[in-house]
């Protein structure tokens, strides 16, 4: 039975590593508000959700990149009276290239998505999971937290940011009944990559994992409340290589492999 009045909210739920964890909830009989720009494809995923697993899947179009996008979540919500049992920040973007050549706005773009729309929504919803006593948090953030990534320098660091506010939220909130867990995923296949205009090479294919996969795991980990969440064995292997070699021969690998 679900209740109808409580939902997860998941950023980016349209496709992707969202969508998958969309099917998941849903599965689970959670009802969802999931958000995205795309209006058809949003509707296209609120079918299928529905069809599929019979819960109410509300969808909200918005621009996350933009400034204060991610009010009309808010808006949404407060009017329709919603109940947030758990926030997924989901979406995200990255781009590729040196940072002084980057096209003119586009790092204003990534840090309204992958920061501020995150830290405004986690802010938002954790003042309410606090006063109910009950909820979750799950922030999407990257391998990519873990270093400094010349030629995706913006992302990298917006990854980097994330990690930390939700490490530090996690040890805030974790007395008061509320779960806040980072997702660190590796490359996955989805087309996030080729709308951040990075290329792949046929090795590094090679170290992609499936959306669903990561959805699995990032479901199972935050049921149980842990801090960081890296799916697949390589790459916490990575994680772990990168805290034993010295951080400038990290880079100078990362150069070399976005050359
Ligand atoms: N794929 C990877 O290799 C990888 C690796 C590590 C971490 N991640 C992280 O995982 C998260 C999800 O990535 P993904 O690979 O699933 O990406 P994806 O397949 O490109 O899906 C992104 C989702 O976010 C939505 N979205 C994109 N821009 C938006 C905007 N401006 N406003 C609102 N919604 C927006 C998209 O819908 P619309 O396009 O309709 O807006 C879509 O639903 C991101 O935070 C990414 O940084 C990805």
């Amino acid at each position: 039975m679900t209740d109808l009045n409580r939902y997860t909210l998941i950023t980016g739920g349209s496709d992707g590593i969202g969508f998958e964890l969309a099917k998941i909830y849903a599965k689970n009989k959670d009802n969802l508000i999931i958000i995205a720009k795309d209006e058809i494809k949003l509707k296209n995923a609120k079918s299928r959700l529905e069809d599929d697993y019979g819960v109410i899947v509300e969808i909200i179009q918005c621009d996350l990149s933009v400034d204060k996008g991610y009010k009309k979540i808010i808006e949404v919500v407060e009017e329709k009276n919603l109940i947030v049992d758990n926030l997924i920040n989901n979406a995200g973007i990255g781009c590729f290239g040196f940072f002084h050549d980057l096209e003119e706005g586009l790092e204003e773009k990534i840090i309204n998505i992958n920061i501020t729309a995150l830290t405004m929504l986690t802010k938002y919803f954790s003042k309410k999971m606090v006063e109910r006593r009950h909820g979750g948090i799950l922030n999407v953030a990257s391998t990519a937290a873990f270093i400094g990534g010349p030629k995706m320098s913006i992302y990298y660091s917006s990854k980097a940011y994330v990690l930390s506010l939700t490490e530090a939220i996690h040890d805030e909130l974790k007395d008061l009944g509320i779960r806040v867990s980072c997702l660190c995923p590796g490359p996955v296949r989805t087309s996030f990559q080729e709308k951040a205009g990075i290329k792949k090479s046929q090795r590094s294919k090679r170290y992609l994992m499936n959306a669903s996969d990561i959805a699995k795991c990032a479901y199972r980990e935050f049921s149980m409340g842990n801090t960081i969440i890296i799916p697949g064995y390589k790459n916490k292997l990575l994680i772990l290589g990168n805290k034993l070699i010295p951080r400038a021969l990290g880079r100078r690998i990362i150069l070399k492999n976005n050359s």
